[in-house]
C-alpha cells in the first residue's frame, strides 16, 4: 500500500494496532506485539502514545517482544534499543514492565545461546506474535537478519554487515563506535507472526524495496522471505515505492 506521506501511513498502522489491542481486551486476552526500532516506526509509536493520552487506549493487556539489540550494549546507553523503546513508547503508556521483552545486550557469550533459546520459548509461551512491526535495512535485513540468514533461523547472535554499520555510524558518532554484533529474532521467528507490517519511507529505501517485493526469494535479501508469508503488508510512501 502506497501513501502520500509517512505520517498518514503511520496513523493507519497505529489504528490497526490499537484495534487489535482493543479486540483482545474485550475478550480478556493478551495482545502480543513484535516491535521494531529505527526511524521508520517512530511516528507509529507517537500516534499510539497520542491515542493512549487522548483516547484512553490502554496497554495493560499488551505483551511486547522487540526484534533486536546491539551486542554488546548496556540498557542505559542512549544508542541502545532498550533506551529507544522506553523513550518513544514504553515510558508514555501503561504497559506493565514485566510484559516488555527486549534482547539483553549484556548477556555473556557463554550464556547467549541459551538466552536466545529462552527468548524464543517465551514468545511461544505467550502463544506467538499476533502482530509484527518491521522496518527494513538497506542490506535487506529485517530485525538484524543480514544477508545469509536462513528462512528457518531463530533468535541468535549475528555479525552486522558493513553497510548496516555505516548506516548506524551517525547515531554512534563514527563507525568505530558501532557494535560489530547484535542479537536478533530470526527470520523463522518473524514468519511465525500472524500478521506482519513492514514500513518503508524515503528514496534511500527505494532500491531495497524493489528487490524485496519484485526480486526472487533469496537469503541474500532476507526480507524477500516475507513474500512467502500469508498476511504481510508493505506500507510505503511514494519515495520508497518509486522504483516499483
Ligand atoms: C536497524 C534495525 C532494523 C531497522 C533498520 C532500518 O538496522 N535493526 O530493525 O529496520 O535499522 O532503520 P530505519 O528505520 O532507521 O531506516
Amino acid at each position: 500500500e502506497i501513501f502520500e506521506n509517512s505520517l498518514q501511513a503511520s496513523a493507519l498502522v497505529a489504528s490497526e494496532i490499537a484495534d487489535l489491542i482493543k479486540s483482545r481486551q474485550e475478550k480478556g486476552e493478551k495482545c502480543v506485539l513484535g516491535l521494531a526500532t529505527g526511524s521508520s516506526p517512530i511516528k507509529v509509536y507517537e500516534e499510539l502514545v497520542r491515542m493512549h493520552r487522548e483516547e484512553g487506549l490502554s496497554f495493560a493487556n499488551v505483551v511486547t517482544f522487540n526484534l533486536d539489540e546491539y551486542y554488546p550494549m548496556n540498557k542505559d546507553n542512549h544508542q541502545s534499543y532498550h533506551y529507544f523503546m522506553h523513550q518513544h513508547l514504553f515510558d508514555h503508556v501503561d504497559i506493565k514492565p514485566e510484559n516488555v521483552h527486549i534482547p539483553d545486550g549484556r548477556v555473556s557469550l557463554d550464556e547467549i545461546h541459551q538466552y536466545c533459546i529462552d527468548y524464543e520459548m517465551k514468545i511461544k509461551e505467550y502463544g506467538g506474535l499476533d502482530f509484527q512491526l518491521l522496518g527494513i535495512g538497506r542490506t535487506g535485513h529485517v530485525g538484524f537478519n543480514e544477508p545469509g540468514s536462513h528462512y528457518n533461523s531463530g533468535t541468535r547472535i549475528i555479525t552486522l554487515d558493513y553497510l548496516t554499520r555505516s548506516d548506524a555510524a551517525s547515531d554512534f558518532n563514527g563507525m568505530e563506535n558501532v557494535p560489530k554484533r547484535a542479537i536478533t529474532m530470526g527470520i523463522g521467528t518473524i514468519l511465525k507472526a500472524r500478521r506482519i507490517v513492514l514500513l518503508g519511507w524515503g528514496h534511500k529505501k527505494a532500491d531495497i524495496i524493489k528487490r524485496t517485493i519484485e526480486g526472487e526469494v533469496t537469503g541474500n535479501v532476507p526480507a524477500t522471505y516475507l513474500q512467502q508469508h500469508q498476511n504481510t503488508t508493505f506500507i510505503l510512501d511514494y519515495e520508497a515505492a518509486s522504483e516499483l
